[in-house]
């Protein structure tokens, strides 16, 4: 199984995906990692590991609709079966959700449908929810939204600061994610 990671920022997920794969622990190829912003840390992250780039960005475009055509396009050239959003800060048109139905997944670090969007970790933190956590779910039209297919809880301490929460939840992602990605290359979800 072949598949893509699409991401806009940091990229300490699709770094988890990389040490994964190199482990085996995910027995699936990454052929390409496709960003939206040509500075994103995460296309440094990629080219480091000798995966092939793809700068998608929108102001080329005359819309959300071209732009996920042109997605769609590169996907299909590196021969992807499914994709993998870490940190793809964009809603996907129904044209891209149909051309892989079922086949894309998202991670959100937050219990989903609660504290949707792109500050769910402060917000649930600032809500004094007493638990949170990662949802991994696959994807439709809707932000953050679609069936879920795992999701692991987390206690927020007594006292504990904002900093501290978000490193829990990023490292509760990075072993959870490949995991998930390895059972969904296996035919397993
Ligand atoms: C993660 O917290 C993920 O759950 C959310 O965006 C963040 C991406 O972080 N969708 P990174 O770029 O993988 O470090």
């Amino acid at each position: 199984m072949n598949f893509a990671v699409l991401a806009s920022g940091n990229g300490s997920n699709l770094q988890a995906i990389i040490d994964a794969i190199k482990k085996k622990k995910i027995k699936a190829n990454l052929n390409v990692v496709i960003s939206d912003k040509k500075d994103a840390f995460v296309l440094k992250r990629a080219l480091k590991a000798g995966i092939p780039t793809v700068v998608i960005d929108l102001k080329f475009f005359k819309s959300r609709a071209s732009m996920d055509k042109a997605i769609v396009k590169e996907l299909k050239g590196f021969g992807i079966d499914f994709v993998v959003l870490a940190g793809y800060m964009r809603i996907l048109s129904s044209y891209f959700v149909k051309a892989y139905k079922n086949k894309i997944l998202n991670i959100h670090p937050a219990l989903l449908p609660l504290f949707k969007g792109a500050h769910a970790i402060r917000d649930a933190f600032d809500a004094g929810v007493k638990t949170t956590g990662v949802t991994v779910h696959f994807v439709d039209e809707k932000v953050d939204h679609g069936p879920i297919i795992a999701q692991e809880s987390l206690r927020i301490k007594k006292g504990e600061s904002l900093k501290s929460l978000e490193a829990r939840i990023h490292k509760v992602e990075h072993k959870m994610y490949p995991k998930v990605i390895d059972f969904f290359a296996k035919g397993r979800i």
